[in-house]
């Protein structure tokens, strides 16, 4: 058993597999895996390259569609076996042993290039801090500073030995707790940041942008990059839900968690888009290509709007520190995967485990981050490395996974099975016909569809 969550004595012995004290600890755990980097630098700058509203309304659509059906599944199949992605699928059919893998492989691609980011955000913190938000808002300030080749990697060795510090120690109990009080914070600072950003003269071409769909902007690439997106976001086809399943109570509702969780992560997505994408318009005096930014457009564009308001350093350092505790819960859960199989696999002690995993983030993380310096020239599928990982992670295997994942539950398992764990207690599941629907045909139909579509575009092959 995996000592993951909401035990007493987290040091990795073997234990009777406990579980949340109830529905309010178990939505606020998984949201605060889900509230992340993702929602908050890459929802964003995918949104304003890939066409502002168009962007929005797809993932909009593909959250209460094919998130809501791929998440009730992953925490059912967690909550029935009570056991952790590696274990989970093997027990219920052998052949599908290599899912574990797949669920194993993900977050070791994305964890080395997540505390990258979540190194640029130390940072960011240091900057505000200092009092130095004014240069932080000139133009190249950004650009420069990740290119250079030792301070963004000393800053990430910062971040992920706070990281691996957490898992080694099995403090997460504690993090989670002060993670509660930090996400509402969080919440109530985005909207006073989204509401000053929009208020901005010229910020209503931006608002437009962001808010209003143009369909002609919607291409294969703008439906697979929102999917990526959403399982990113909401930690899933990677089997983390399935982990957060195994400790939930056969008496908590699952279908409403899964809605509040679902609905937790995409307002703060929403918010992030809010507070950055008018500004990029406001401060480029409306130049599109802004929008190209890419993953540096948080940090180019909010130290500018800091830098504008008033008591702006002050907010700006507090945002940054509420963007790191975002960053770190998601990073925790993501490591914390990691060391768990591993110990699980071959007995391995916690903190040696933990201190191997950090060492292999750190070795693969700094090519991440070289490559927007001395190392630009490296452009695996024309993309920097940490972009290249990034996508591997969020285009390919995530969509792999999350299609194996619908015919596990369609076929191998059927929906009833999983409606049945959903209906525990007597509790119904009000969306069970839409949930079969969905899993065995609409899902996995439509992520194939979006990964040959797209992955035959960037081939040339045809495009739409
Ligand atoms: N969902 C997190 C985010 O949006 O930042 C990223 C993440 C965390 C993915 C933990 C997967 C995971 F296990």
């Amino acid at each position: 058993n995996k000592d993951r969550i909401g035990l007493e004595d987290d040091m990795g012995e073997t234990k009777k597999r406990a579980s949340f004290s109830g529905k309010v600890g178990f939505v606020l755990a998984a949201a605060s895996s889900a509230v992340g980097l993702g929602n908050i630098w890459r929802f964003p700058y995918l949104a304003a390259e890939y066409g502002g509203g168009t962007f929005l309304l797809i993932y909009l659509i593909l959250a209460v569609t094919f998130g809501f059906s791929v998440m009730i599944t992953e925490i059912a199949i967690g909550r029935k076996t009570g056991l952790s992605v590696v274990g989970a699928f093997k027990a219920i059919d052998k052949r599908f042993a290599f899912c574990g893998l797949l669920g194993t492989v993900i977050p070791v691609i994305i964890t080395p290039y997540y505390s990258v980011i979540g190194g640029w955000v130390t940072k960011y913190i240091a900057v505000f801090v200092t009092g130095q938000g004014h240069a932080a808002a000139q133009d190249g300030y950004f650009s420069s500073y990740i290119a250079e080749p030792v301070q963004p990697i000393l800053w990430f060795a910062v971040f992920i030995v706070l990281t691996a510090v957490v898992v080694a120690l099995g403090v997460e109990k504690g993090i989670e707790k002060a993670s509660v009080i930090m996400m509402p914070i969080l919440l109530l600072l985005s909207l006073v940041i989204a509401i000053y950003s929009i208020t901005r003269p010229g910020a209503g071409a931006g608002i437009i942008y962001y808010l209003k769909p143009d369909l002609h902007k919607m291409t294969g690439k703008t439906v697979l990059a929102a999917l990526g997106q959403l399982f990113y976001s909401m930690s899933l086809a990677m089997g983390i839900m399935i982990t957060y399943g195994s400790y939930m109570k056969k008496t908590d509702n699952l279908e409403s968690s899964v809605r509040q969780i679902e609905f937790f992560d995409t307002l703060v997505a929403f918010l992030a888009g809010l507070m950055i994408i008018p500004a990029v318009y406001v401060f480029s005096g409306g130049d599109e290509s802004a929008m190209g930014a890419g993953p540096g457009l948080m940090f180019i564009t909010l130290p500018k709007v800091f830098d504008t308001m008033t008591g702006g350093h002050f907010i700006g350092a507090a945002f940054f520190i509420l963007v790191f505790f975002a960053a770190l819960t998601s990073s925790i859960s993501l490591m914390e995967t990691i060391v768990s199989i591993l110990m699980d696999k071959f007995k391995w002690k916690r903190r040696g485990t933990t201190v191997l995993v950090t060492i292999y983030c750190i070795a693969v993380g700094i090519p991440s981050s070289l490559g927007f310096g001395i190392w630009s020239g490296v452009k695996p599928l024309g993309m920097d490395i940490l972009t290249f990982f990034d996508f591997i992670s969020n285009s390919v295997l995530m969509p792999i996974m999350a299609f194996v994942t619908c015919i596990f539950a369609g076929y191998i398992m059927k929906p009833a099975a999983i409606c049945e764990e959903v209906e525990q207690e007597g509790v119904k599941f009000r969306f069970r016909k839409f949930y079969s629907v969905m899993i065995r045909f609409v899902a996995p139909i439509g992520i194939i569809g979006i990964l040959v579509s797209s992955v035959a575009a960037s081939l040339g092959v045809f495009s739409w």
